[in-house]
């Protein structure tokens, strides 16, 4: 990629690359553009200026992409361009589940592999999204949490991860049926995940991980509550991206945790999401 420039951020991850179009990459840019990807995690790129079809095309250059989830406005904005109710809208349900750390469809049998997002509309303060490195938590973990962590596996479930949010804010969070919450079974994950493509480990829970086997229920959740916060308190592993409208990201949800952070909900904010499918390979449950 001749004039492209990828400028690590001062994090253990992500980097922002300007000087390219995203809707213009020949195989070979794009080939360079996966190795960084692999390398950084996260990939800002600011100012691009995707439409729907054009954040599809270039999501699907790293995979298939989910099924419904090709281009999925996540907004509190209604089609008529009024505001979504706070109170008991659906969307603003997701919504506030997404401002808690959480890796995407680890509740499904396959746990997605990235994701490309966008900003269209953005509010003007606040609503950033937060990524967070789980290769530097694990990394980090002291010998002793290590070994335990490598023999364990929790469950993953949306419903459950809702419900519980619904508990903290008092009836804004679960009572809705929609994509995710109808799985029989929760999935089984390790605590540790192996990224099928560097070979780097990961450590691997987030707000769907609920309960840990081998665990009685309150020792998994210390555990679960423990990791969780470990993986996000040191600021060199978390980058909190600002959004201009225009601004895409792609990250790799096989190592980045990642959640949207508060903003005043009196305020437009329209998203982009373009969901990429995991390997049945390397990101199915070991149970599903
Ligand atoms: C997400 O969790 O996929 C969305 C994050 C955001 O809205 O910033």
């Amino acid at each position: 990629m001749g004039s492209v420039n990828i400028e690590p951020l001062d994090k253990s991850f992500g980097a922002v690359v300007t000087g390219l179009r995203l809707t213009e990459l020949t195989a070979a840019e794009f080939a360079d553009l996966y190795r960084a990807w692999l390398e950084y995690a996260l990939l800002i790129f600011p100012g691009q200026h995707l439409s729907d079809e054009q954040q599809r095309q270039f999501a699907g250059r790293f995979g298939s992409l989910v099924e419904g989830l090709e281009a999925l406005e996540i907004s509190n904005v209604l089609p008529s361009g009024e505001l979504r109710s706070a109170v008991d809208d659906d969307t603003m349900k997701i919504i506030r589940g997404n401002m808690q750390w959480h890796q995407d469809n680890t509740y499904m049998p396959l746990q997605a592999k990235g994701a490309v997002f966008s900003a269209k509309v953005v509010p003007a303060e606040r609503g950033d999204t937060a990524f967070a490195d789980m290769r530097a938590a694990y990394d980090a973990l002291d010998d002793e949490t290590r070994v335990l962590v490598e023999r364990l596996a929790a469950r993953h479930s949306l419903a459950h991860s809702q419900r519980a949010l619904n508990e903290e804010t008092k009836g804004a969070g679960s009572e809705y049926m929609g994509y995710g919450l109808d799985v029989a079974e929760s999935p089984l994950r390790p605590l540790v995940k192996v990224h099928p493509e560097t070979g780097r480990k990961a450590l691997a829970v987030g707000r769907h991980a609920y309960a840990v086997e081998g665990l009685g229920e309150a020792e998994a959740a210390k555990l679960l509550e423990r990791l969780n916060d470990f993986a996000v308190h040191n600021e060199h592993w978390v980058y909190q991206h600002r959004w201009h409208a225009g601004d895409v990201v792609v990250w790799d949800n096989r190592c980045l945790m990642h959640r949207a952070c508060d903003w005043d909900f009196g305020q437009k904010r329209v998203m982009l999401h373009s969901r990429i499918a995991g390997d049945p390979v390397s990101e199915a449950a070991l149970v599903r």
